[in-house]
């Protein structure tokens, strides 16, 4: 590891917050559009795109594979000379994924679909998240893969001449392996279905649509037909990304006189349901402009504290726990402030993302003086907790170093983040931000 990636950050509490945020373009849908420009006859211009770690590592695959790609990483401008559905080139190294499950997810439906071989890997964290649930379906559409044991990375493809399109119920909620699955299907003979259990974000569907694709779409079921001719090469700014923004929008709604503006943020309903969870617990929010992105809803949005006494307590479950995977590290530190505390039920899928994100969410709010509950499949976070300056362990894992900055915020005493950089595989700018708007 080189001195930044191990570099702490001291974080001390502040009296409130101001200022206007705008967060990197979204992960996500940067991801995907990396992906089908690349995959374009032709060439796709991108703005906004997220300056990430991760978005980099698809970039930096597409390129192996013989995609020229002009980037200028901190305007976000990203020009894509897409070499067609057919058009790849066989890597003549091991696909790098870095820190992404979402890269190595998705990729795996297109390196499945190709005339040659390629293995894919990534860091110490992506060799131990689990690949059996996107190796599944696309072994059954007629791929050839092989996996360490468990179905960990890295991920080996032999070259295929054709897939044949199936359906596919996914036994959990997955937007990424769903995505897999209908890349695969664009390169399959017939209709390739995917049911989910839950509704998981929709943007490769959204994606899949402007780039020419038909996308045929019921509440929790969507095809495509293959094989898909040609993609039309794209013009699009990135929205920008809601699981970043939810660091300030958690913030603003712990401190009564906030006033803080989070600028041109994807409120696609199936990614914007930590508005709906912020009104419940009684924080103030307000959106003062709202979009259309091709398909993609984008707005700014106004938050602060409740108007008077603490915010409230609630429980996550079911379909709104898949909905706010992402931004659960961030809910418990607020839960904390909360009067009576957060309950995270159905969240099992926290234990394999990039940490254990219920093992670390634990371990630190305890360093911090609060008790939670953990679970085999959640957590309970007691509210009206008094949260103590101390040494957090990011797990080299993004979301964590950033949601215990912001508990930075309310503590007594300084806060160091250990191994605080890691930041950057979503959100390179936020240290940065978080001290621009800290009124202390
Ligand atoms: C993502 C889907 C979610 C999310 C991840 C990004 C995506 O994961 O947690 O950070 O871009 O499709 P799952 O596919 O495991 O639900």
């Amino acid at each position: 590891m080189t001195q930044t990636q191990v570099a702490t950050r001291t974080i001390l509490a502040a009296r409130n917050l101001s200022g206007t945020v705008a967060p990197p373009g979204d992960k996500g849908i940067s991801h995907r559009y990396a992906m089908l420009g690349s995959l374009a006859a032709g060439v796709t211009k991108l703005t906004h795109y997220s300056s990430g770690a991760d978005c980099h590592s698809t970039l930096a695959c597409m390129q192996t594979m013989g995609v020229r790609v002009e980037s200028d990483r901190e305007k976000g401008e990203i020009t894509i000379h897409g070499v067609g559905l057919r058009g790849l080139q066989a890597p003549q190294r091991v696909l790098d994924a870095g820190n992404s499950g979402t890269a190595i997810r998705m990729l795996s439906g297109i390196l499945a679909a190709q005339p040659f071989a390629s293995v894919i890997a990534g860091d110490e964290s992506i060799a131990r998240r689990p690949m059996a649930r996107v190796i599944k379906p696309l072994l059954e559409m007629g791929a050839n893969i092989g996996a360490e044991e468990g179905g960990r990375p890295p991920l080996r493809f032999s070259p295929v001449t054709s897939l044949q399109g199936i359906t596919y119920t996914l036994p959990v909620a997955s937007a990424q392996v769903k995505s897999a699955i209908l890349l695969a299907g664009m390169y399959a003979q017939g209709e390739t279905t995917v049911e989910e259990p839950q509704p998981t974000r929709d943007h490769t569907e959204l994606a899949l649509r402007n780039f020419g694709v038909e996308v045929r779409r019921g509440r929790q079921r969507v095809s495509v037909s293959g094989p898909v001719a040609e993609l039309q090469p794209q013009e699009y700014r990135i929205p920008g990304d809601p699981s970043s923004a939810a660091f300030f929008l958690c913030a603003g709604a712990m401190f009564a006189g906030s006033e803080l503006v989070l600028q041109e943020i994807s409120l696609n309903p199936t990614r914007a349901v930590l508005l709906d969870v912020l009104r419940r617990m009684g924080a103030q929010i307000e959106i003062l402009h709202i979009e259309d992105r091709g398909g993609e809803l984008v707005g700014t949005i106004q938050v602060s504290g409740p108007a008077r006494g603490r915010l409230r307590g609630t429980t996550l479950a079911g379909q709104e726990t898949v909905a706010l995977i992402d931004e659960i590290p961030v809910l418990s530190v607020l839960a904390t402030v909360s009067d009576s505390g957060m309950d995270f039920q159905d969240a099992a899928e926290l234990r394999v993302k990039e940490s254990d994100r219920i093992v670390s969410i634990v371990h630190n709010l305890r360093a911090m003086g609060v008790e939670c509950e953990e679970r085999r499949d959640g957590l309970r976070v007691p509210g009206e907790q008094t949260l103590r300056g101390a040494r957090i362990n990011s797990f080299g894992d993004h979301r964590i170093a950033m949601a215990f900055a912001i508990a930075a915020l309310k503590a007594q005493g300084e806060t160091v983040i250990e191994d605080a950089e890691c930041a950057s595989i979503s959100y390179p700018e936020f240290y940065d931000t978080l001290e621009r708007i800290a009124q202390r």
